[in-house]
């Protein structure tokens, strides 16, 4: 059975007590929704900076459903790596998700495939599931290389994983352009790139995986247009930035997802 799932990725904002009050307003806003209380297979996942992960997970408390996440991890184990973190850091901080292979950090960061499942080698190994992103620039998808782009960024890291593994994976497909423009996908082009992921998981891993794993849509979804996205077959729900930093936009997207029922 896939889950529905909405990540809050908050990306380099927030000072601590800018995170404190947020995370509070969310858990407000989580507890005094009946919508979302009695929500069934829908996780509800915060991506803090490294520094509030421990904070974020201790206000959580108790609240059901509701899960840590880092934005990235290193790609070694341990050792003198200064300024890194490692996956083994981020799950003793109780976290239960790592994102990896985020747009930004292929850009800036220029993190290829073979870094990337280094990563989520690393990341399973310490009990972590990988959120994995994927996605096409605009000169690719204007050149209708967009599918190709996105077999290639699988082929070349998470279909190398065994399939028990593989299925503790959660994919976001962000088209590169939408994230952070206020363009975004339009329902089609997410359902249509989302389907192909999934006849793509079919192939290589067979039927009963394909409804275990979970893709996101991510890039400028916001409070305005979440309930199309969502209501699209194979989105699963999203991956969040600029509109995870206000709770009330996020609390609402929580809403209408848990409203869907596919
Ligand atoms: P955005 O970012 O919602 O601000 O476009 C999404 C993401 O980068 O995960």
């Amino acid at each position: 059975m896939r889950r529905k799932i909405i990540a809050g990725n908050w990306k380099m904002n927030n000072t601590l007590p800018e995170a404190k009050s947020l995370v509070e307003d969310i858990l407000n806003g989580v507890a005094g929704n009946p919508n979302i209380e009695k929500r069934e297979l829908l996780d509800i996942i915060l991506a803090p900076p490294y520094p509030y992960l421990s904070l974020c997970k201790e206000l959580i408390g108790k609240h059901p459903g509701i899960y840590t996440s880092a934005q990235n991890c290193y790609s070694e184990e341990k050792g003198a790596y200064t300024g890194e973190v490692s996956a083994a850091m981020i799950y003793s901080l109780g976290a239960k998700y790592v994102i990896i292979g985020h747009s930004e950090r292929r850009n800036y960061f220029r993190e290829n495939s073979a870094l990337l499942m280094k990563k989520v080698d690393l990341a399973l190994k310490n009990n972590l599931k990988p959120i994995f992103c994927i996605g096409e620039l605009i000169g690719e998808r204007k050149a209708e290389r967009h599918f190709k782009v996105v077999r290639q960024q699988l082929a070349e890291a998470i279909f190398l994983l065994k399939e028990v593994d593989f299925r503790r994976i959660i994919i976001a497909y962000e088209p590169v352009w939408a994230i952070g423009t206020g363009l975004t996908a339009t329902p089609e082009q997410a359902q249509e790139m989302h389907s192909f992921i999934r006849q793509l998981i079919g192939v290589k891993y067979g039927r009963k995986t394909i409804n275990n794993i979970s893709i996101l849509y991510g890039g400028s979804c916001n409070a305005q247009n979440a309930a199309t996205l969502f209501a699209m077959p194979d989105v699963d729900g999203g991956l969040i930035g600029g509109a995870s930093l206000k709770a009330s936009d996020f609390i609402s997207m929580i809403e209408t997802l848990s409203k869907i029922n596919k």
